[in-house]
Formats: structure tokens, C-alpha cells, sequence
């Protein structure tokens, strides 16, 4: 029988095997650094605006297969919005994989299917590593920001 389970699983083995947006965009206005201490993977978030606009990013390092899926996933969600916008889909997805606030499954389309993270607390941080990257891009002027 079709469970929505194994195509959100199919979606997430997809997305770390053949990840978006991997890589360096050359003429980054922005490149911060994400770090878990827990385990060690760091993040690169090369971003490119143009007004106030979100024209290109990208992302490379290693990390485990959330991660690496949730900056695929994320990059590709956040490609050509504006930064206002861009900050509305950090709070939702927060919500979503913080189970705070009833997040609105349907607004995060494909972003959704990270949602069962939340059963797993340890994979939280995994989740977000790439999200508070780009947070921090946008609202402050760290170059390094850490999960912890
Ligand atoms: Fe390191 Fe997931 S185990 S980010």
C-alpha cells in the first residue's frame, strides 16, 4: 500500500544523494558558515541578492544526509524570493520541525516533507544547520554561526 512516509523518504534520499544547488556561486555577496559541534559538519551558504531579492544560492561541505537534504531542499525553496519572504518560510519551517506554533504543512510544499524530523530531537539541529545559516546571512553580520 502507498504510504506518504516512503515518498517523503524517497524525496530526502533524492535530495542528499544528488543535492541542488551544490557548489560555489563566484560573485557571492554573502558566504557564512554553519557548524554543528555535535558532529562536526559544516556548512557553506554562498548567496547572491539583488535589491531585495534572494537572485541566487548555493551551498557546499559535508554533513549527514538531513543536513545536506534540508540545504538542497531549502536552496531550491528560497531561490528568487525576497528576503521578506525568505524569512516568512524560516519561521514556518521552524515551526514545522520545532512542533511549535501548528505550522501549515501546505505552505512549505515540498520543505513538508522534513516534517517527521520532529519525532527525531537528536536530527533537529541537522534540519535547521543550513536555516539559521541563512538567517544569519540575511538579519546579522556573523560569518560563522553554530547549532549550539
Ligand atoms: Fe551532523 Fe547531522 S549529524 S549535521
Amino acid at each position: 500500500m502507498f504510504d506518504i512516509k516512503d515518498l517523503y523518504q524517497e524525496i530526502i534520499v533524492d535530495h542528499n544523494r544528488n543535492p541542488r544547488n551544490f557548489g560555489i556561486i563566484d560573485n557571492a555577496d554573502k558566504i557564512i558558515e554553519g557548524f554543528n559541534p555535535l558532529c562536526g559538519d559544516k556548512l557553506k551558504l554562498y548567496l547572491k541578492t539583488e535589491g531585495q531579492n534572494i537572485a541566487d544560492i548555493s551551498f557546499d561541505g559535508s554533513g549527514c544526509a538531513i543536513s545536506v537534504a534540508s540545504a538542497s531542499l531549502m536552496t531550491d525553496a528560497m531561490k528568487g524570493k525576497s528576503i521578506n519572504d525568505a524569512e516568512l518560510l524560516f519561521n514556518s519551517f521552524h515551526n514545522l520541525i520545532t512542533n511549535e506554533n501548528g505550522a501549515d504543512e501546505k505552505s512549505l510544499g515540498k520543505l513538508a516533507v522534513l516534517a517527521g524530523v520532529k519525532d527525531f530531537p537528536a536530527r533537529v539541529k541537522c534540519a535547521t544547520l543550513c536555516w539559521h545559516t541563512l538567517h544569519s546571512a540575511i538579519t546579522g553580520d556573523k560569518e560563522t554561526v553554530s547549532t549550539e
